[in-house]
């Protein structure tokens, strides 16, 4: 069994993870997706650039999309937040010291942000302290539309050295909540990595990397899940209700997936289990343990399975594209 080795004081506080920026190639066509099918609530739209939260979220946004001619499953970065502008500058101290690149930037809508990669291979992650606060739309009933998304829950990634990738954010005080190995090597192929009280922040897994295989959002319960996906079909996105219904398995892991006008993939699950004191040891799976990881359904397509967003200008690396497939197929 792996048995983890979490930095109980890390170096720095990270708390959640908390927005992601996607290039798109058309705005508007996207905010009808997001906003109409989806259910966010746009906080402030800026020339070529929208800003979007869900009915819960009290920060400025937790989505950020970008006009751009380059959109196409291209992401620019994942955000996380931590616990305060001291932890930035001793992140920046870290990361540099450890291996990593962290740079502060400015980003509108936010307070000092670090631009961060916290070891070759992967994802870019900005971390920032702050946002402006907007109000809570949970009673707001005229200003929920679509799948009344509520929050942003989790990233799942893949990247091409899962040990060195799995050290570096344990090293950073994430846990982890449940694993999968493959049932011949023993080898982790996937591990579900949490900050803040529920099961994930981000999700990691093998593959030629770092890409983005999805980020998912919480939403209240099944009918809001039903409610987006038979409006996608109505706006004419019924064939983009990608995966799902179904189960995953112990987190109150009822998901489905949609794929954005651009083809980034946006996961909903219905509010996930507590997971936070820390005798509560991870799940683990072995790679043929279809059943506990999906018990019922046919699994994912092929391109849930194969296709992935790119972050802008990082070209993939480290094997085959297509190496998490054959790791996948024997989950699936
Ligand atoms: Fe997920």
């Amino acid at each position: 069994m792996f048995v983890p080795n979490v930095e109980k004081n890390p170096p720095f506080n990270i708390t959640r993870a908390s927005h992601v920026r996607y290039r798109v190639k058309d705005l508007d066509r996207s905010l009808v997706f997001y906003t109409e099918v989806l259910g966010f609530v746009l906080s402030d739209r800026e020339g070529g650039v929208a800003y979007l939260r869900g009915i819960e979220e009290a920060c400025h946004h937790s989505v950020v999309l970008i006009q751009s001619d380059e959109g196409g499953r291209v992401a620019e970065c994942i955000g996380m937040r931590v616990a305060s502008e001291d932890d930035l500058h001793r992140a920046r101290e870290h990361i540099t010291a450890t291996g990593g690149s962290a740079e502060f930037i400015e980003r509108p809508h936010q307070g000092p942000t670090l631009l961060t990669t916290m070891a070759p291979g992967t994802p870019p992650i900005e971390l920032c302290s702050s946002m402006p606060v907007l109000p809570r739309l949970l009673n707001n009933f005229p200003a929920q539309k679509g799948g009344r998304v509520l929050r942003l829950d989790h990233y799942q990634c893949v990247v091409p050295d899962l040990p060195t990738a799995v050290n570096r954010f344990l090293g950073l005080g994430f846990r982890p909540s449940k694993y999968t190995t493959d049932v011949d090597s023993g080898q982790v192929l996937s591990i579900f990595l949490t900050r803040k009280n529920n099961p994930h922040d981000i999700v990691l897994a093998q593959a030629a990397g770092p890409r983005l295989h999805h980020v998912a959002f919480v939403v209240s319960d099944l009918q809001a899940i039903i409610r987006a996906a038979d409006i996608a079909a109505n706006l004419g996105w019924g064939r983009d209700v990608e995966h799902g219904p179904g189960r995953h398995g112990p987190p109150n892991g009822i998901f489905i997936y949609f794929r954005d006008p651009d083809g980034n993939r946006i996961e909903f699950i219905l509010p996930p289990m507590q997971f936070m004191d820390p005798e509560d040891m991870p799940n683990t799976w072995n790679s043929t343990d279809s059943v506990s990881l999906v018990p019922w359904g046919s699994g994912p397509p092929q391109r849930w399975r194969e296709e992935m967003t790119h972050f802008a200008g990082i070209e993939p690396g480290g094997g085959p594209l297509a190496r998490w497939t054959s790791l996948t197929n024997k989950t699936g």
